[in-house]
């Protein structure tokens, strides 16, 4: 077959572009699926505890994602501003990940652990309080929420169900774990969680 024919011929031309990217795209992606270091946890991951799948429920209700990537390339830049470059088996127990995709502020992905829990309650009601400059939101009313602990079983029941190693003693302790707390406690103590199972640098 010559050239020509290919050139001349948009539909042929649009098959054969197919053909080629579907090839191309197999053949990168196809082998991720099998590969250790991208499908098993990375030592010392733990499941999130309930309070914590609380927390990232708020996360993604409020949209800080919007704002905020988890996701350190591996970057000189990167790694001496935040710590150690993110690895992909840090994500395999979240469902959805939240790498985001734009930084108006900074990345989250290690910030477990930088701030007390004292220090994030007051800047998550109002974030000048404690970074002047700040241009973030305030969350005043997740002080106010309080969880709703029946919901908190079926959360983990699902996760579970994506391949999450959650025990039946997680999963029925889960209520109890949860009642009475805020939506501030449980976005804390997810945010606290953040990419602590690598040392970081800082
Ligand atoms: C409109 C954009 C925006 C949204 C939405 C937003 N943030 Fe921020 N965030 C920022 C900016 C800008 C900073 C840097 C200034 C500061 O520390 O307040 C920041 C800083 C932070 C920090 C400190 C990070 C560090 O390493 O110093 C944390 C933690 C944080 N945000 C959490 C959250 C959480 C949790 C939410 C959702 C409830 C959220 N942010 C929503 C813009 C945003």
């Amino acid at each position: 077959m010559n050239h020509d024919k290919v050139e001349k011929n948009i539909g042929l031309m649009a098959i054969l572009i197919v053909l080629v990217i579907s090839v191309g795209g197999l053949v990168e992606i196809v082998p991720l699926f099998f590969l250790k270091s991208t499908t098993e946890p990375v030592a010392g991951l733990k499941p999130y505890t309930a309070l914590q799948l609380e927390g990232r429920d708020v996360y993604i209700r409020e949209g800080c994602y919007v704002c905020h990537s988890q996701m350190i390339r591996p970057f000189r830049a990167e790694t001496e501003r935040y710590g150690h470059y993110s690895v992909a088996g840090e994500f395999v127990y979240d469902h959805p990940f939240q790498w985001g995709s734009k930084r108006t502020g900074p990345d989250l992905a290690r910030v477990g652990g930088r701030y007390s829990d004292e220090w994030h309650r007051v800047h998550l009601i109002n974030p000048r309080d404690v970074v002047p400059e700040s241009n973030m939101p305030g969350f005043p009313w997740l002080e106010k929420n309080v969880l709703n602990e029946n919901r908190t079983p079926a959360k983990l029941k699902a996760m579970r169900t994506l391949g999450v190693p959650y025990t039946d003693a997680d999963i029925n302790g889960a209520s109890h774990a949860v009642k009475g707390k805020t939506e501030m406690d449980a976005l804390i103590a997810y945010l606290q969680g953040l990419g602590t199972s690598i040392k970081s640098r800082r």
